[in-house]
């Protein structure tokens, strides 16, 4: 059977891009692979994070993505820092990734570019990834388009480690879903929908009030021409609507285009089909919130079965480059 790998970090809210973006991709991949999912609390460590409010966002996105469906019965779902192989074999990684190839990543410039204090671990951040995709023999990765760079970097990586030591790593192909792939802002639709700290009203959260949702798409900026038509380039704000209308409820956005005649219906629709797929999410959200022991569990038995592929793997790394058994 072949297997699956993605992971989240616990920073900031989880939005609408993440969600049409990756995890709807993987709530349906579990059914169909053998899944493996992570929540990415080291590399959240890379832009600094208030202790107490990073163990709740970790804690919060883990009951979020039980809430959007992954099931942790059918797949693996567990905290990166809970398997200490995912730091060890990041070394290893560090030490095949060259300068060069970390320099020319367009997510290290955007967030360099953003933070005043620019860690190491900022830069050398896709080599924790890529340990994270390799250490479980992965053969695809669902993520958003903003994270194909990274996963191509991981492929080079596993080729170099594998041409160098022998055969070590399965080399992953990253799995982008048709609709979705990059959500863009609601108020700046050139730029990808991020945190909503970075742009408060052009993005919209998981667990938003529904009142406030409706008020985003209302004042979404669209454009002067008032042509409802898919068209990247040339209507960015109106194809946004269309391409977040598609995913949310698996339509095709050209042809979505032509059922509208104005912005205005597009723009409540759009609401509403959101508001529809997040209703049942902010449901369950809220069992599970009331019991964060129980995820704590299920995040521990998750750990314990990602160590049995993670340490075999490791094991193989290490032996293979070298360094003396234990
Ligand atoms: P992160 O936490 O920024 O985002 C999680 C997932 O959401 C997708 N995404 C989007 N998709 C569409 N439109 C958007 N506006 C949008 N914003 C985010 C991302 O593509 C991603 O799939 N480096 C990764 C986390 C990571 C990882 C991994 C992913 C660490 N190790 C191993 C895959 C495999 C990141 O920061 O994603």
């Amino acid at each position: 059977m072949t297997r699956v790998f993605s992971g989240i970090q616990p920073s900031g809210d989880l939005h609408l891009g993440n969600l049409l973006g990756a995890l709807v991709n993987w709530e349906r991949m579990q059914h169909e692979h053998e899944s493996v999912f992570c929540v990415v609390d080291l590399h959240a460590l890379t832009l600094p994070k208030d202790p107490a409010t990073l163990r709740r966002t970790t804690l919060q996105l883990s009951q979020l993505l039980i809430a959007v469906g992954i099931d942790p019965e059918r797949c693996v779902l567990f905290v990166q820092s809970q398997v200490p192989e995912h730091a060890q074999l990041a070394w290893l990684m560090e030490c095949t990734v060259s300068f060069g190839e970390l320099s020319r990543m367009t997510a290290f410039k955007d967030k360099s570019s953003r933070n005043e204090f620019i860690s190491g671990a900022l830069f050398t951040y896709p080599a924790l990834q890529a340990a994270d995709i390799l250490l479980y023999d992965t053969d695809f990765v669902p993520v958003g388009d903003d994270q194909r760079q990274h996963v191509e970097i991981t492929r080079d990586i596993a080729e170099r480690f594998n041409s160098r030591y022998g055969t070590t790593f399965v080399v992953p192909a990253h799995v982008i879903p048709p609709a979705g792939a990059r959500v863009m802002d609601l108020q700046n639709p050139d730029r990808k929908m991020s945190k909503s700290e970075v742009s408060p009203a052009g993005t919209v959260n998981v667990l938003e009030d529904f009142a406030s949702i409706e008020k985003k798409f209302k004042r979404a900026v669209t454009d002067s021409d008032g042509e409802v038509r898919y068209d990247v380039d040339a209507k960015a704000g109106v194809s946004n609507l269309l391409s977040i209308l598609a995913a949310a409820t698996g339509g095709d956005p050209a042809a979505l285009a032509g059922g509208y005649t104005q912005y205005g219906p597009l723009k409540s629709d759009t609401a509403a089909a959101v508001i529809e797929l997040l209703r049942p999410i902010q449901a369950r959200f809220a069992e599970l919130e009331a019991d964060p022991a129980e995820t704590s569990r299920l995040l521990r038995l998750g750990a314990d079965k990602a160590r049995e592929v993670a340490s075999v793997t490791l094991r193989r790394a290490q032996e293979n480059i070298g360094l003396l058994a234990y």
